[in-house]
């Protein structure tokens, strides 16, 4: 009745913007990601006959009320699966700064799915922990692999068949994606409320979406070939296009703070010496760079050279969720 599951974050190189089914977080349109080794969440679950309710601590904290009746209703979908009552107890430790357009429900979700049906004593494949991950949040169906994945789009009602396949190991290519964190505090507009927004009123939406299939193409051949240039230049692009989408929505907005541009210019100005640098950004005003590990020196003296870059964390291509032994 107990399991242990730790996931690391993941962050899309081809972004997810944009659901067709706000319930079961079916996306618009397909995506793809590399999983980071340095960011993580790690949860036990613990199910217990004797709870009327379940019980969520976070860090060591009891957790928000709102954050407890997610992973609440999630458990809901676990226990169906189980045919099973019982409440539970879910502590989790996130090495990862809650909320700041870094991928923490991806490693939450990834990991309370492991977690939580190990502990049930039920037993899926990939495809089935990465259909349920989704659920908790669109992002986490991504975070089951390691390395590079993609999660596809597609076309069911019900969403079976939406979720995540691994696309390289980690191992396939030794790569640094390193995060430039402006503000570790809570987002102004959550990703839900941001896509939302825009899906419903952006004028530039259906121009994000029209150029999806090629970015996808395009990464996927540059992984295979393990060309960082190509790589980087249609994940940047697709980053900016996906941040586009939002000035057009009614009312506009953006995740994006002054800095967050001076870091952009400062990735363009490295690439104008000759440096591999690329930039994407997620739902948050941080920046996270792409480069090659023999370039990491160069790429992290001009980001902390960025005023109000409180920390640098350096990743490398991460492992897919694992099962942990019990403390
Ligand atoms: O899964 P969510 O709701 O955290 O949405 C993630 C959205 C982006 O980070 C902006 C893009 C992505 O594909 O991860």
């Amino acid at each position: 009745m107990r399991a242990t599951a730790r996931a690391h974050a993941n962050i899309a190189l081809v972004k997810y913007w944009g659901k067709r089914d706000e319930a079961l977080h079916l996306p618009m349109n397909g995506s793809l990601s590399l999983t980071l080794d340095a960011l993580y969440t790690t949860t036990k679950v613990t199910f217990e006959p004797a709870l009327s309710e379940d019980r969520f601590v976070l860090d060591g904290q009891p957790a928000r009320e709102a954050d407890r009746a997610k992973v609440s209703a999630f458990l809901d979908r676990v226990r169906a699966l189980a045919n099973t009552r019982v409440r539970a107890t879910v502590e989790s430790a996130n090495h990862v700064p809650t909320a700041a357009g870094l991928a923490s429900s991806a490693s939450a979700f990834a990991a309370l799915a492991a977690a939580s049906t190990r502990a049930l004593g039920l037993s899926l494949d990939d495809e089935a922990l990465s259909r349920l991950a989704r659920v908790g949040s669109g992002s986490a169906c991504r975070s089951i692999y390691g390395g590079f994945a993609e999660w596809r789009r597609g076309a069911r009602a019900d969403g079976l068949d939406s979720f995540a396949v691994p696309l390289a190991s980690a191992e396939h290519w030794d790569l640094r994606m390193v995060v430039a964190v402006l503000e570790a505090g809570p987002k102004a507009v959550s990703s839900r409320e941001g896509m939302r927004r825009t899906v419903a009123s952006s004028v530039f939406y259906p121009g994000w979406l029209a150029g999806v299939e090629a970015d996808l193409a395009d990464a996927r051949a540059a992984i295979a070939a393990r060309d960082l240039d190509a790589l980087g230049r249609v994940a940047e692009a697709n980053a900016l296009k996906m941040h586009a989408t939002t000035l057009g929505a009614t009312p506009p907005f953006t995740y994006w703070r002054g800095q967050t541009l001076v870091l952009l210019q400062a990735v363009a100005e490295l690439r104008a010496r000759g440096v591999g640098a690329y930039a994407t950004i997620d739902a948050g005003p941080n920046v996270k760079v792409l480069c090659a590990p023999a370039d990491l020196p160069t790429v992290q003296a001009a980001l902390a050279a960025v005023s109000g870059v409180e920390r640098l964390i350096v990743c490398a291509p991460g492992p897919g969720v694992t099962l942990l032994e019990d403390a």
